[in-house]
Parts: C-alpha cells; sequence; structure tokens
C-alpha cells in the first residue's frame, strides 16, 4: 500500500506540532495540526470548545477535522493526543497515512507542559494522575497503530525529526 500523508500520533506534550513542522520543511511537504485546524475554522480555541460542547463535542470536530484533512495526500499532519480513541478515527489514520507514533514519558510530558493552561484535561488538581492515567489507556493503541514509533526523550527535536526521516520508507521521502 502506498502511504501519501506522514501522521504523528501521541501524548500531550509528546512534540507532533514541532517534529511534524519540521519534518514537512525539510520534505517539502504542506503541515497541518488538527488542533489548530480546529480553532481556525471555529475562531475559538479547544478549551472553549470543552467548556460549551464538552468533549463529546470537540470529539465531533476532531473526527470532522481529520476527515477533510485526509481528503488531500502528501501532507504531514499532527493529531491530537485523543485522535485515535474512536475506531473510525483509526481506520481513517490507517488508510491515509504512514503512522508515526512519539512515545514520550510522563516525566517529559509534564516538563513541556508545566505551563500549559490550554489542554483543558489538565486542568485538574494532579495532572501528572491524569497523564498517567491517559497514557495507561492510550499507548497501547498508539503502539498498534503506528507503523513506525520513536521514543523521544533526551534528544533535541532537530535531531528526532532527521532520525524519522531516515527511517521513512523510500516512497515517502
Ligand atoms: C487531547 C490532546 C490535545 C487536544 C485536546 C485533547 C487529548 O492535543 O486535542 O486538548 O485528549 O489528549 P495535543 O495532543 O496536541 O496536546
Amino acid at each position: 500500500m502506498s502511504h501519501r500523508n506522514i501522521i504523528l500520533i501521541g501524548p500531550m506534550g509528546s512534540g507532533k506540532s514541532t517534529i511534524g513542522n519540521i519534518i514537512a520543511r525539510r520534505l517539502h511537504r504542506e503541515f497541518q495540526d488538527s488542533d489548530h485546524f480546529i480553532e481556525k475554522r471555529t475562531g475559538v480555541d479547544i478549551a472553549r470548545i470543552f467548556d460549551v460542547e464538552g468533549e463529546q463535542g470537540f470529539r465531533d470536530r476532531e473526527s470532522n477535522a481529520l476527515n477533510e484533512l485526509l481528503g488531500a495526500n502528501d501532507r504531514v499532519i499532527a493529531t491530537g493526543g485523543g485522535s485515535i480513541l474512536r475506531e473510525e478515527n483509526r481506520q481513517l489514520l490507517k488508510q491515509k497515512g504512514y503512522i508515526i507514533f512519539l512515545d514520550t514519558s510522563v516525566n517529559q510530558q509534564m516538563h513541556r507542559l508545566r505551563r500549559d493552561k490550554k489542554r483543558p484535561l489538565l486542568q485538574t488538581e494532579n495532572p501528572r494522575e491524569r497523564l498517567e492515567t491517559l497514557l495507561a489507556e492510550r499507548r497501547p493503541i498508539y503502539l498498534d497503530l503506528a507503523d513506525l514509533a520513536v521514543k523521544t526523550d533526551k534528544r533535541v527535536a532537530r535531531r528526532l525529526a532527521a532520525d524519522i526521516i531516515d527511517q521513512l520508507p523510500e516512497s515517502l521521502i
């Protein structure tokens, strides 16, 4: 099967947007970020969507965004951390792209997200515990979907992006 899009999956704070951006620039592809796409479309931020429509409302918008973004080819797409929760999304991701999982530790997520106020799922008493729970639930799904899984710890983004590009199938480069 030919995979025309390159899709990044992984938890919040794993660097999907940063790494995706670098890969897109290096491969002269268009970069799209699912959360940014939704924010541009609606004119409000993700936290506001969660407030007004609840998580289910956001997930509907996320599924629609993925459908649109994956309607084209040859893009690099950063997904939201929870985009793998719905079976329909998983099918779509698998069909439409080569999937890269950024495998990150909770420590690294905590470090990256320490000043974050934008992730509604982290606005809780104990964000570390929340990240641990989410990762325990989702990591098996990320692993199962991934064509390529890369550990992100202790590596600078540029280096990690270069390593990923080195491991891509020739048909994508
Ligand atoms: C979420 C991750 C976020 C965003 C929303 C929900 C999740 O995206 O879609 O806050 O369920 O893990 P990032 O992975 O880009 O932070």
